[in-house]
């Protein structure tokens, strides 16, 4: 059975780690320089794999990503290594690891053909950034978004720079989100307002503390047709969260049609969810 590499037992976390008594550490933009590219973000440490069918991609190596964030001292990445944890609320959401929803995802994406070419897309939670990796390697403009902007530097970034064959596309073609979903919204409306042409988000609906923050990005920042697409579990052992859950609530709010396009035949049993705004949206009568 499945269950999250928690620091602590779910009954813990109810009685000590209620989410809104946690300091979440608020969204920015992570800026970066060319002379970083060249210096500091460049790395030999790779495997080239199939990652999907007929899609090569070249990923760091996340052993030598832990092993380098252990000696910079990275606190909350050694907290989590020593409680051999797969994530700590509000300090480290996981995303130095692939998670197996990633896969499904980018599967689909490549099978059904989505198209990419001269999109806007956000790859909300995007650990090592695979599915924004197809996106880009499609012609897609990517923004990717980690709560830690150490997976960001240490795993996104240089997964990026690796299948990039112009290294320029790393500032004409990407930006780069850390921090929570609560203010991302806000601080993207800051920033330039522009609105996705897909939001793709694959193993972020584990905590149900963290569904409504999730949803809003969806509401506020996808483009009137615009189409998002949640990869997860259906239900999150030992953490609460799940795939009915997120849909409800996203029904109850009224914005969009939910439909499953996706579902895992064997396993743990997983699902892919699409949002389409209701069609009333699409005409503007509730001025989105
Ligand atoms: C389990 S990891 C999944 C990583 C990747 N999508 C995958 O499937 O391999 C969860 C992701 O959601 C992000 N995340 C979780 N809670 C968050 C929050 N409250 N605000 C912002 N990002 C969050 C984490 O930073 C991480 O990227």
């Amino acid at each position: 059975m499945f269950k999250f590499g928690f620091a602590k037992t779910i009954t813990d976390i109810n009685e000590e780690d209620k989410t809104d008594e946690l300091e979440w550490i608020p969204a920015f933009k992570l800026e970066i320089t060319p002379e970083q590219v060249g210096v500091k973000y460049g790395t030999d440490y790779y495997t080239e794999t199939k990652v999907f069918p007929d899609f090569n991609l070249k990923l760091i190596r996340s052993d030598k990503v832990v092993k380098d964030l252990t000696k910079h001292n990275c606190q909350n990445i050694i907290e989590a290594e020593t409680q051999h944890s797969d994530l700590i609320p509000a300090k480290y959401e996981g995303g130095l690891k692939i998670w197996e929803c990633t896969f499904d995802l980018g599967q689909y994406i490549l099978e059904e053909q989505i198209e990419l070419k001269d999109k806007l897309v956000m790859d909300l939670g995007c650990g090592a950034g695979l599915i924004g990796l197809i996106a880009l390697l499609k012609n897609s403009t990517v923004h990717f978004q980690d709560y830690n902007a150490e997976v960001l530097k240490s795993m996104t970034i240089p997964n990026v720079l690796l299948n990039c064959d112009n290294r320029t596309n790393i500032f004409t073609k990407c930006e780069f989100y850390a921090g929570d979903w609560a203010s991302l919204a806000t601080l993207l409306d800051d920033e330039e307002n522009r609105k996705y042409d897909y939001i793709f988000t694959s193993e972020t609906i584990y905590n149900p503390d963290n569904h409504k923050k999730l949803y809003e990005i969806f509401k506020r920042k996808l483009k009137i047709n615009g189409l998002g697409f949640i990869a997860g579990k259906i239900y999150y052992f030992g953490v609460g969260g799940g795939m009915r859950q997120f849909e409800d609530l996203v029904l109850k709010d009224g914005y969009f049609d939910v439909k499953m396009v996706w579902r895992s035949q064997d396993g743990v049993n997983r699902e892919i969810l699409k949002l389409t705004r209701k069609q009333h949206q699409e005409h503007g009568l509730l001025g989105i």
